[in-house]
């Protein structure tokens, strides 16, 4: 090895290190956006080392480095201008199409490693093997994700779709991978194996996202990440690049560890992901609310007079607080009720909103301080003793119906809201969250509905809170 390989691989080593250091960071609110903008330096970094290697070992013809560019180019231009214009609603969908590129482009590269080599017939099963497993899982990844980030989008049924002999093709597929997998190893120079490989595993991502529910869907788009990670590592092998293989497991172990986490919070098996039609219930109908049922409706003032009497007062967040992007009224709002001597928390479902983290990324950004932040396991135990625990545009975590069998969200944990001495809901209708079934929290006879946006009936409630305190 010369000297300009040599130092490309010490540079390599210090960027591996700066990804775990910057993973580490993210474990927390307050070093998340430092951790970010470590890894991402780490990552510049790393294709700037990348880059030098190339040119110093001159293996790049023109007409490669006009495709490099211009690749590299559109992409970045299309990343950048992707990550500031989404809203935030929308970034999950972003993150599923993230994904798909991931995984499109490692499987690109095996298919073209094998498709190029000078002797692919005497291609050892060191290249081979790893070449087979980038295409499926990268394959696999980016037919999943496209499907995921259309139901997100409403292009496709968020509903599971289920077809008949679903399941048993969900079976099959992967048996008929595993032995494209070894025909790919043994014969490394066959189209017919190659193009096979693609087409099936292609075909499974497919088949596996299709007939899982949407209110599942965070865990999918978790494993798709995990996906992505492992496919890049395998083009890692295939290239033996070592930072793309480092690169590739971090992100294949923090999204296995995220997809464990989300599943555990969700009360789903991993392993029911994979066969498909999870998500789905049991088939019977969701119990609703109640024919007879009544909801009671509350005004501002109602609601502040509550509030400003209440010895404690837990906040629940939900969807509806992301999409009327109200974050920095219920900061403003807590924060009054806090200098009234209120005790005040908010509690944080871990799936919350429309993808991990989602809750806390906004609450952050209304600097809400981090100790009154409560996960879920903290949080239930403390709902008895809460005088008002305020909902604002959360629905299917707090809906009790999920402690019972036989619909769509069974089994899922919740916030305990309902145990709560007196609750209030904010939210526009009596309209059903992302699962799309009735809440039992809205008519029970403590629970008292305030129908607006949460924008505007946040900013009412501080105003009114604000003539009873002052
Ligand atoms: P949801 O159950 O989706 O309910 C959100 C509620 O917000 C709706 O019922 C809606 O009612 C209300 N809302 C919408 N816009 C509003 C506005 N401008 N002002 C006030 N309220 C508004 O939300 P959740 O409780 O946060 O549960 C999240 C769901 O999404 C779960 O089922 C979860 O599995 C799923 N999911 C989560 C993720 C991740 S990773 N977090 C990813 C994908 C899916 P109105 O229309 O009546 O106002």
């Amino acid at each position: 090895m010369d000297a300009v390989s040599n130092a490309v691989h010490y540079v390599f080593l210090a960027t591996a290190a700066c990804f775990v250091l910057g993973l580490h960071q993210m474990n927390h609110p307050r070093t998340a956006r430092r951790g970010n903008t470590v890894s991402a330096s780490a990552m510049a970094v790393a294709i700037a080392a990348t880059l030098w290697l190339v040119i110093h070992q001159n293996t790049i013809t023109t007409t490669g480095w006009l495709v490099l560019a211009s690749g590299g180019l559109v992409g970045a231009a299309l990343g950048l201008y992707a990550a500031r214009e989404v809203k935030m609603t929308a970034m999950p969908q972003l993150v599923s199409l993230f994904n798909a590129v991931g995984g499109g482009a490692a499987a690109l590269i095996a298919v073209d490693d094998l498709l190029q080599a000078d002797n692919p017939a005497g291609l050892g099963a060191r290249v081979s093997l790893p070449g087979a497993l980038d295409i499926v899982i990268g394959a696999v990844t980016f037919s999943g994700s496209l499907i995921a980030a259309g139901k997100l989008q409403g292009v496709v049924s968020g509903a599971p779709v289920v077809f008949p002999g679903a399941r048993v093709l969900n079976v099959l597929l992967p048996a008929a991978f595993v032995g494209g997998t070894v025909w790919l190893v043994l014969s490394p120079d066959s189209r017919t194996a190659l193009y096979a490989l693609v087409a099936v595993a292609l075909l499974f991502g497919v088949t596996m996202v299709l007939p899982i529910g949407g209110a599942d869907m965070p865990v999918v788009i978790a494993l798709l990440n995990a996906f992505t990670g492992s496919a890049v590592a395998m083009a890692g092998f295939v290239l033996n690049e070592t930072a793309l293989i480092i690169a590739g497991m971090l992100v294949s172990s923090s999204g296995g560890i995220l997809t464990k986490l989300m599943a555990d919070a969700m009360n789903r098996s991993i392993a029911n992901i994979v066969v498909g039609g999870f998500g789905t219930g049991d088939g019977a109908p969701a119990v609703t609310a109640g024919g007879a049922a009544q909801v009671r409706s509350v005004s501002a003032d109602d609601v502040a007079i509550q509030l400003a009497y209440a010895g404690k007062v837990i906040f629940v967040p939900g969807y509806g607080l992301a999409a009327a992007q109200a974050q920095h009224e219920l900061g403003d709002l807590a924060q009054l009720l806090a200098d009234h001597g209120v005790d005040v928390s908010y509690a944080v479902h871990p799936v919350a909103g429309r993808m991990p983290g989602h809750m806390n990324v906004l609450l952050a950004e209304a600097n809400v301080p981090y100790t009154q932040l409560k996960e879920m396991d903290d949080v239930n135990p403390e709902f008895p003793q809460a005088d008002v625990a305020l909902v604002i545009g959360a629905n299917d975590v707090t809906n009790p119906i999920a402690r019972r069998p036989g619909n769509a969200i069974s089994g899922m944990p919740i916030l305990d809201v309902d145990k709560a001495k007196s609750v209030v809901v904010i939210k526009r209708s009596m309209g059903h969250g992302y699962a799309g079934i009735d809440n039992e929290l809205y008519t029970d006879p403590k629970t008292g509905m305030f129908f607006t946006d949460a924008k505007k009936g946040l900013a009412e409630l501080k105003a009114a809170v604000g003539e009873f305190v002052t």
